[in-house]
């Protein structure tokens, strides 16, 4: 079945009692047993499992793939119960230019725990094969990764993974999985901040973790999930699903305005760079050709100048809404290096671009104009 067809209908049963075509939302957190103990239904308590989750958890692991799915309250709850499932001793290899809260978790909190961890380009499978020791156990990227929309080789880390004996896992919260596949192409853990294209209208956090095989690690993140308790509430899950509802014509949508805005700023006098997989200039491109559907709704720009010269572009944008977050209805402008940590190596000059569902014409006259102001102050951005 094609993926429009999943979005629609996977994890949705229409409600046997009423008939209903649009799922109920089920608050209960706790279910009646029957007389002889057992539970008709599969439900115990809200925090094991409850209807809506159950629905968004079939639903996501059909999209991928997988053989199961589990959702989380947050994307950064469901890295930390995978990371909560390895013991101190272990070994994790992460992309260094992985989502910025991944790298603070493992630095400022796993560590103090014993577990190990190194950052790696994952763009350099030399690197990669290198940082590679007896006791690592998982790697851990993005692809196109935030913000530098970097594209990884996933099937090349894969093996490289899979050769020491370790697991990958791949946020695909950038490609969603109309665009990008992680299990075909070898990794074993798919993972997405649902905050973002799932639920795709900035109203909803959510993660969302989907494993190849429901044994072993999977069944090591299941326990942290129930015991400790990260849960995507029922009506979280329920907006999340009907934000997958449309996701497929969404986010083609979002790739072919970030595509057309990708080429015009690229030609634009007052920009520096543009990072895109979608343009041929990309270094990624070539393998996002091979590994993507198409090259997804958000883009990076270098602006000519510096980090006052993006703030001041960034000022002038009317119909980009200065934001953070991507992947919904709106179209966002971010100045990264303003919230990302001291000593990040994002460029002061760059503005991330999260294009929402406005028409790109529209877009593109915004951003000329924002490009083509004067910098407050006096200096100009050229
Ligand atoms: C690529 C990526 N992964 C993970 C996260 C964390 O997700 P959440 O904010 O839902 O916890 C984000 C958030 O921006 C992200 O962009």
């Amino acid at each position: 079945m094609t993926i429009d067809t999943l979005a629609v209908h996977a994890g949705e049963a229409p409600d046997l009692n009423a008939g209903a075509v649009a799922a109920p939302i089920s608050l209960s957190t706790t279910f009646e047993r029957a007389e002889d103990g057992s539970l008709p239904h599969g439900h115990l308590y809200s925090r094991y499992s409850n209807p809506n989750r159950d629905a968004l958890e079939a639903c996501v692991r059909a999209l991928e793939g997988g053989a199961c799915g589990m959702a989380f309250a947050s994307g950064m709850a469901a890295i930390a119960a995978v990371l909560e499932s390895l013991a101190p001793g272990d070994h994790v290899v992460v992309a260094s230019d992985a989502y910025y809260g991944t790298a603070t978790i493992l630095t400022g909190h796993f560590e103090r725990w014993g577990l190990e961890h190194t950052f790696v380009d994952f763009t350099d499978s030399d690197a990669v094969a290198a940082s590679m020791r007896p006791n690592t156990v998982l790697l851990w990227g993005e692809s196109p990764t935030n913000p530098m929309l970097k594209v990884v080789d996933v099937e090349r880390v894969a093996a490289i993974a899979h050769a020491g004996g370790a697991l990958l896992g791949i946020d695909n919260t950038f490609a969603t999985p109309v665009l990008q596949r992680p299990f075909a192409l070898g990794a074993d853990i798919v993972m997405h901040s649902a905050t973002k294209y799932l639920g795709g209208h900035s109203d909803v956090m959510a993660g969302v973790l989907v494993f190849k095989e429901a044994a072993g690690m999977a069944e090591r993140v299941r326990t942290v999930q129930m015991r400790f308790g990260g849960v995507a509430s029922p009506f979280d899950c329920w907006l999340v699903m009907r934000g997958i509802k449309t996701l497929p014509l969404r986010v083609r949508a979002q790739s072919e305005s970030a595509l057309a805005i990708a080429r015009r700023l690229e030609a634009h006098p007052r920009v520096e760079r543009v990072h895109y997989p979608g343009l041929a200039s990309h270094p990624g491109h070539d393998i996002a050709v091979r590994q993507m559907e198409r090259f997804g709704g958000m883009l990076s720009v270098q602006v000519r100048g510096d980090a006052a010269d993006a703030i001041a572009v960034a000022a002038r944008l009317k119909l980009f809404i200065r934001a953070t977050s991507l992947g919904g209805v709106h179209s966002l402008a971010e100045h990264r290096a303003s919230v990302e940590p001291p000593g990040s190596s994002t460029p002061g000059n760059l503005l991330r671009l999260s294009i929402g569902l406005e028409h790109p014409d529209d877009l593109i006259a915004d951003l000329e104009q924002a490009l083509g102001g004067e910098r407050p102050g006096g200096k100009e951005g050229g």
